[in-house]
């Protein structure tokens, strides 16, 4: 009888242990469904993996469409302009990361007379936010806040590719659903309801390099960006994971032969 009941815990200890396993083995967030609903499309980025770099040019495309579109509405107040020129990122040249930024306004001061300021901002500057402050920003956008987007790619469930299957995730609501005054059915964001309406539809950016303008590019290359912009030192980091691996393995082979070399007079 005890035996039987040791047995029992046991066998009951075993299976969570194997639990445990698989929670710890399950692939982190790539494929995880999004709040209740849909799983989340994954895509083959230029970046996953652990030797995955990112694409200069669909970084370049992703800040266009970040500049031409989301930066109506949404600040990026942890990037500095000159960020931009960066090893490992979109690729500018300082004088382009000039010319970018003088095209955002930043506030300054306050000047002689004790008054704050607009001026054209520069490359230490950080992208600003469109809305003066926080409730203007509500009332224009029909009481919802639209967040920094500098770690979003990192501070939601599913990361990037959540990002891209939200930009693409826009749907007739069901039937049976009743969507709030102002809200738009989404079918990746968390309760399908988002005051955020359909941000970019086919041809909304014109690519300089021919890359279709199709609201697909248009996601992914914006998501990309969104990525390298919550990290940027991505890359770097990448290339010390490789050359740790390749020490590594050198090391061990030394290893190995200089253990041979040791034991190889003890028979
Ligand atoms: C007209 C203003 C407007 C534009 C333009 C806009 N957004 Fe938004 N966005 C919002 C608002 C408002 C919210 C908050 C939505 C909510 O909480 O329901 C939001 C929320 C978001 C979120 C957060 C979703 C979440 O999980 O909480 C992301 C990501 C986002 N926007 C990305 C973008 C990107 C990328 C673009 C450009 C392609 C863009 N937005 C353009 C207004 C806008």
């Amino acid at each position: 009888m005890k035996t039987h009941r040791k047995l029992k815990t046991l066998g009951r200890f075993g299976l969570s242990a194997v639990a445990a396993a698989m929670l710890l083995l399950s692939p982190a967030d790539s494929s995880r469904a999004a709040g209740e609903g849909a799983t989340l499309p994954s895509i083959d980025w230029s970046f996953s993996g652990p030797f995955g770099t990112f694409d200069q040019g669909q970084l370049q495309r992703g800040y266009k469409v970040f500049r031409e579109v989301c930066s109506a509405c949404h600040s990026m107040n942890l990037v500095s302009f000159r960020n931009l020129a960066e090893e490992g990122g979109p690729g500018f040249s300082p004088e382009q990361v000039k010319v970018i930024a003088s095209e955002f306004e930043v506030e300054d001061g306050p000047n002689d007379d004790g008054d704050m300021f607009m001026r054209p901002a520069i490359a230490s500057d950080r992208f600003p936010t469109p809305f003066d402050n926080e409730q203007i920003a509500r009332l224009a956008n029909g009481g919802a806040f639209p967040p920094d987007l500098s770690l979003l790619a990192k501070a939601r469930v599913g990361g990037v590719d959540y990002l891209y299957a939200l930009l693409t995730g826009y749907e007739e609501a069901p039937a049976d659903m009743e969507l709030a005054v102002g809200m738009n059915y989404n079918a990746y964001f968390p309760g399908h309801q988002i005051a955020m309406p359909q941000p970019i539809f086919e041809g909304s950016v014109d690519y300089d390099d021919g890359t279709p303008g199709t609201v697909d590019n248009y996601s992914q290359d914006v998501a990309a960006f969104m990525m390298w912009a919550a990290e940027p030192k991505l890359e770097a980091r990448h290339k010390l994971g490789f050359k740790v691996f390749l020490f590594l393995l050198i090391f061990s082979g030394l290893l190995y032969a200089a253990k041979r070399k040791v034991w190889s007079t003890v028979h």
